[in-house]
């Protein structure tokens, strides 16, 4: 039976869910924790990342989930039961982010919704006084980016931005020894992201919103339209309404890499950039599955690619960095990187990844968030960097193939034509957050 969005919010904020059985390793009380010292979470977004993330958070003793969001009843109620078997500690549903936010004992949440929401509900939860964990790309536009770093900072806000590389001991090593200059003069750096799940090769035509779904709340401030099931969980990457496809979902992990090493704080020369559905042209994804961009620069080559539908690349690597320098050329993934030195200039090198980076991170944060530093390892300023990269890159393509500048203090590019891509007009009721 279809239970009515009416009924489902007054369910969905009414119930409270005790503990069943705990695993000892969640048991274990921090020495001298009272109840003031814990940090209240609640998760918005509960299907795949967004849990992920609160089952990093969850093994900290002095964290409490209070309340869990989502708008698919089925998603929010297995990822109650399965809660019930983590944590002793009650805590709430809820299907509309709004109500949860009106807690006064959240101290923060986790946002794990699609790309097209983060903006509005992460500006929501920094002028409620919640620090904010919130999944990359941080938004899905240029100007929701900077809504984003303009809330955060008035409103005082502890942010990570869900680009665990920065916590990564791989990755901060790599970076050291890009910094200490080993690899010399650096010419080019190239990366590339090649994955089978960005290229959606078969329409299927629009169907019913399926049971204990509230669509219109999924859309939110998208574009109206009929439910289709390529365009919904997990695959809305695909589509400009909601995300970037690879450019986004892979380029602000691997192009913060690239921010970072190369010491980049602010926008490129220039754009430019090609791009098509070539691989699967009766395919239905929006985003293009073969895509190149170049940021232009004064004094290196900085590019990428993508091809969506395969999973093979350079050096053997589906998806990875390369930094080519005068003494070698260092390649970059999560696994590992090695340098590959050019005669016989500097030593060979290669390094291990200990796959800690997620735990890190979320700890980094919980960290943060008690001493009220806002230094945290990804905070917005951050992740809105690397965001605004990855969309200049997909409206670089979008203007198939024109030079781009863009004046980063004015919000305009060279060619007005490109400023349409900049900020999204929301639908009603949505408001897009003034800062
Ligand atoms: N850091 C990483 O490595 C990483 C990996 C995967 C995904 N992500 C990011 O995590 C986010 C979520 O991606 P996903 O793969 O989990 O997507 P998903 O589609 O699997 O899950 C999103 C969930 O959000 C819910 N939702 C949608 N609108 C909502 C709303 N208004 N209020 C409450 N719930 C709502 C959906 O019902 C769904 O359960 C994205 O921004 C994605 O880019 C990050």
């Amino acid at each position: 039976m279809n239970l009515s969005r009416r009924s489902f919010l007054k369910r969905s904020s009414c119930a409270a869910v005790a503990g069943l059985s705990i695993p000892a390793y969640l048991r274990a009380a921090t020495p001298g924790a009272s109840a003031n010292d814990r940090i209240s979470v609640a998760l918005i977004g509960c299907r795949s990342m967004g849990w992920a993330n609160l089952t990093d958070f969850l093994p900290h003793s002095d964290v409490q989930c209070v309340a869990l969001c989502d708008i698919d009843r089925s998603v929010l109620d297995s990822r109650a039961k399965e809660l019930s078997g983590i944590q002793s500690g009650k805590f709430s549903l809820y299907a509309d982010y709004r109500h949860v936010l009106d807690r006064r004992d959240v101290d923060a949440v986790i946002i794990g919704t699609p790309d097209h929401w983060h903006c509005l509900q992460f500006v929501d939860a920094c002028r409620a006084g919640k620090h904010v964990y919130v999944e990359k790309p941080a938004a899905n536009s240029v100007a929701e980016c900077d809504a984003m770093t303009a809330a955060a900072a008035k409103y005082g806000r502890v942010v990570q931005v869900g680009q665990q590389q920065r916590s990564a001991r791989l990755w901060k090593d790599m970076v050291d020894y890009l910094h200490s200059g080993v690899l010399g003069k650096i010419g080019r750096v190239h990366v590339w992201a090649n994955f089978n799940y960005a290229a959606i090769p078969h329409p299927v035509p629009d169907s019913a919103v399926p049971e204990g779904v509230d669509f219109q709340t999924w859309l939110g401030p998208a574009p109206d339209r009929t439910f289709n099931s390529n365009r919904f969980h997990g695959s809305w990457r695909m589509f400009w309404d909601y995300g970037g496809g690879l450019m986004t979902d892979w380029g602000v992990h691997l192009l913060d890499m690239v921010l970072w090493g190369m010491d980049i704080k602010s926008m490129p020369v220039g754009i430019q950039a090609c791009a098509g559905n070539f691989l699967f042209p009766e395919g239905a994804h929006e985003t293009f599955d073969t895509q190149s961009v170049q940021y232009l620069f004064d004094d290196f080559i900085f590019s990428w690619e993508n091809n969506a539908g395969i999973e093979s690349g350079p050096y053997g690597r589906c998806y990875g960095i390369a930094f080519t320098g005068t003494n070698g050329t260092l390649v970059a993934n999560r696994d590992n990187w090695v340098v590959y030195p050019e005669r016989d200039t500097i030593p060979a090198k290669t390094a291990e990844a200990d796959h800690r980076e997620h735990r890190d991170h979320v700890t980094n944060f919980l960290d943060c968030v008690k001493n009220g530093d806002r230094n945290t390892a990804c905070p917005i300023e951050t992740g809105s960097l690397s965001a605004k990269y990855a969309h200049l890159g997909n409206i670089a393509a979008r203007m198939n193939g024109v030079t781009l500048r863009y004046d980063d203090a004015g919000k305009t590019f060279n060619l007005p034509d490109a400023d349409r891509f900049l900020k999204p007009a929301y639908r009603k009721p949505w408001i897009f957050p003034e800062v």
